[in-house]
């Protein structure tokens, strides 16, 4: 396989786009326009409804900005959720891009009518409601996809492979870390409500971790292809008083032994999106940066270092070229990891739908299981905490 072999070619031909609903991800809404962007890339969706906003004007609206078709923008997604479902040409997949205290209601709702489920992390806000829809997930056979996009770049997915082959050997350590500059900002407004991520009510129990300690948990995981075990946490308010943590240190251990760490910080001035990944073997290491995301740092002891470059021709793996698009040079980035995610939702969708079984390990994108999982590590850090930081099983089988 070369690194220039189509996401197309790589996996099996669909007989035509498959149809995608939203709900959020509207004017005003952050994270649906980037799943819309990913899944206009991939070539595999077309986009065809949506509730878009929790405010009926502002659904409209966008739904005209997306070019929806006037009946099919809705107001309300348990509408959406009837309406197409009863449709011949209804959507095949909803994806749901709305604040966390809604994921259960709306996943359910898009499960009991028969739609497949993509939706953004963390699952849900309690564990009760994540096992909930683990259980629905396996009644009605659904495909049911959760969006930990970061683990869809394509020198992610090379790293993990590396480790699989032995590139490093056994993993001796684990360390991501996640910081943001985002939460010195946002002050509450006088007199009024807390943004949803620091309201307990609707972010769940704790807010920095929520928001991106479950990325960071689940690509230390992905990476090196071990279960987190368990966790001893520290979670800390380093900016404005708010109630829930902006901070959090967190050891973990690994199912192999090994040791590792997962710092997240949402107020650390001058970071943006510093999403660092660092895993240490016992003969090398490989690291990667979200910021600078189509290298591959990889040392051998007792060897020059080396930086591997995106899609250039036999840097890539085989089963990793069909992650890249562009050749090297010519940037990719975040983009094209929801292309690579979205791309694996339709390969899924697509073989459910045909009866057809796919080659073992050919599809690598988070379950609602791994979503499960994000929502049980919210549980366990926050349980560690308040128990003064004691080691806590984190892993949910
Ligand atoms: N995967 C990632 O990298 C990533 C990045 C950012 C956010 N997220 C997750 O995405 C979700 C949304 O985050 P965001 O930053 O876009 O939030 P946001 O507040 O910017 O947008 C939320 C949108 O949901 C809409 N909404 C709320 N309730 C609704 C309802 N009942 N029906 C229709 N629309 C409704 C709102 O009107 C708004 O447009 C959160 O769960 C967050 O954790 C994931």
């Amino acid at each position: 396989m070369t690194a220039r072999q189509s996401r197309m070619e790589a996996y099996p031909r669909a007989d035509r786009r498959l149809r995608l609903g939203f709900v959020g991800g509207g004017r005003g809404g952050q994270v649906g326009a980037w799943h819309a962007a990913g899944a206009r890339l991939s070539n595999r969706w077309d986009i065809v409804a949506g509730a878009l906003s929790a405010d009926p004007a502002t659904a409209r609206a966008s739904g005209r900005d997306w070019f929806l078709a006037d009946d099919r923008i809705y107001d309300d997604y348990r509408t959406m959720a009837q309406h197409e479902a009863a449709r011949p040409d209804g959507i095949d997949a909803v994806s749901i891009c709305t604040p966390n205290h809604t994921h259960y209601d709306i996943a359910r709702a898009f499960l009991e009518a028969g739609v497949n489920v993509i939706c953004d992390k963390p699952l849900t806000t309690s564990l009760d409601e994540a096992k909930a829809l683990m259980t629905l997930e396996r009644d009605t056979g659904l495909v049911f996809g959760v969006t930990y996009a970061f683990a869809f770049h394509a020198m992610v997915r090379q790293a993990r492979h590396m480790i699989l082959a032995g590139r490093i050997g056994r993993v001796r350590q684990v360390h991501v870390e996640y910081f943001q500059e985002w939460s010195c900002l946002e002050e509450k407004p006088a007199g009024g409500e807390l943004p949803w991520r620091q309201d307990p009510a609707r972010v769940g129990r704790a807010s920095a971790i929520s928001d991106i300690g479950t990325h960071a948990f689940h690509l230390a995981s992905y990476v090196t292809a071990e279960p987190i075990v368990e966790l001893r946490a520290d979670l800390h308010v380093c900016g404005p008083a708010r109630g829930l943590e902006d901070t959090a240190f967190i050891n973990i251990r690994l199912a192999g032994g090994a040791p590792g760490t997962l710092l997240v910080t949402q107020v650390a001035p001058g970071n943006y999106c510093a999403l660092r990944l660092r895993v240490y073997g016992e003969r090398g290491g490989i690291e990667w940066d979200q910021e600078k995301p189509e290298y591959l740092r990889v040392s051998s002891l007792g060897q020059p270092d080396e930086v591997i470059v995106r899609g250039k021709e036999g840097a890539m793996l085989p089963g990793v070229g069909k992650m890249s698009t562009l050749p090297s040079g010519h940037g990719e980035a975040l983009s094209n990891a929801w292309a690579n995610l979205y791309t694996e939702f339709a390969v899924a969708i697509e073989a459910r739908a045909a009866k057809r079984s796919l080659p073992a390990g050919m599809l690598e994108f988070p379950t609602v299981q791994d979503g499960a999982r994000g929502v049980n590590f919210i549980q366990a850090a926050v349980e560690s905490h308040e128990k003064g930081g004691v080691w806590t099983p984190c892993w949910l089988t």
